[in-house]
């Protein structure tokens, strides 16, 4: 008999899903790593390419397949296939093309994997993994976005930069939408313990004025859209949060993360959209009550309406 070991799904082996592969992989966070997508060539060249630098990373074992069976057993299942952003175009313009995507999809996945943990990193993020929940009838908990995971490591990126302090001893949050509505949460932000409005430089003077904020956050709103721009896709950055949230759940870390997950914010109705939460083995073990500010508050507000107009529009429910 085959000892239990960790495995994860990756669905896509597009730029996202194989750079998530590789961030896992190098971490160690599964056993066994399934890369699944129907491009067949694609996958298992990606796949054999991740297999042969297995000994220079902690070991595992990497399968591809376009055979949704390759899926079966998973503890988590991270779907990252989907409709690709063009330059200048907004995730909430892939929504048409991804949710009738997910409708192919996700059953077969969950068929597969039933006992799994979803994580979508799929876009636009919140409207897909609310068309996801909705449409499987999963329980949320174990079914949510990566949401703004990405755009708050931005946001902590920039504001290191800023003050010159290491991202590690810097805690901000991006809410709301993982796209171009999404919150900078500054009133609970800090850095090293200090709050961040009152970081003063080695001469006493305020560095994160109004001004720098909105530089930073303009920044952080257009980071895709600047490397798409540059790049035709992002995936680094993405596939290394990627990678810690599926290590936050294999590893029941416990750890707060800004994923996407099912609320109903200001009594706007569902949605899905991100808010820090404790994420571990059961997948959103609770939600965290951040202190939010007047302006905050309405902003999450407005990005919640934004995220529900698209899910009706395109029939999510
Ligand atoms: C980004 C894509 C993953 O923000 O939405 O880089």
């Amino acid at each position: 008999m085959e000892a239990k070991t960790s495995k994860v799904a990756i669905v896509g082996a597009g730029a996202v899903g194989s750079t998530l592969a590789y961030a896992g992989l190098m971490r160690g966070f599964a056993r066994t790593v399934a890369l699944y997508d129907i491009n067949k060539a694609k996958v298992e060249a990606e796949a054999l390419d991740l297999a042969q630098g297995i000994q220079f990373m902690p070991e595992a074992k990497v399968l591809g397949s376009d055979d949704v069976a390759v899926v079966e057993g998973s503890d988590v299942v991270v779907v990252t296939a989907g409709a690709k952003q063009q330059p200048g175009q907004s995730r909430m313009e892939l929504a048409g093309a991804t949710i009738s995507l997910m409708d192919k999809v996700m059953p077969p996945l969950l068929e597969a994997a039933p006992n799994a943990i979803f994580i979508l990193v799929t876009n636009p993020v919140d409207v897909v993994t609310y068309a996801a929940i909705k449409k499987s009838g999963a329980d949320p908990a174990r079914m949510f976005g990566s949401g703004t995971v990405l755009d708050s490591s931005r946001l902590r990126h920039q504001i290191s930069q800023e003050v010159n302090v290491a991202v590690g001893n810097v805690h901000a949050y991006i809410a709301g939408e993982h796209g171009d509505s999404e919150v900078a949460l500054w009133s609970s932000a800090t850095i090293g313990g200090v709050p961040l409005t009152e970081w003063v430089d080695e001469n006493g003077v305020v560095v994160m004025t109004d001004e720098v904020r909105q530089r930073i956050h303009h920044d952080v709103v257009q980071s895709a859209y600047t490397i798409i721009n540059g790049k035709g896709a992002t995936n680094y950055a993405i596939g290394a949060a990627g990678a810690r949230i599926v290590e936050a759940v294999l590893g029941d870390q416990h750890r707060v993360l800004p994923v996407s997950t099912l609320v109903d914010f200001a009594g706007v109705g569902e949605v899905c959209m991100s808010l820090p939460a404790i994420v571990g083995r059961a997948g959103i073990v609770q939600k965290v009550e951040v202190r939010l500010s007047p302006s905050e508050h309405a902003a999450l507000a407005s990005s919640a309406r934004s995220i529900r107009e698209t899910a009706v529009k395109f029939g999510a429910e």
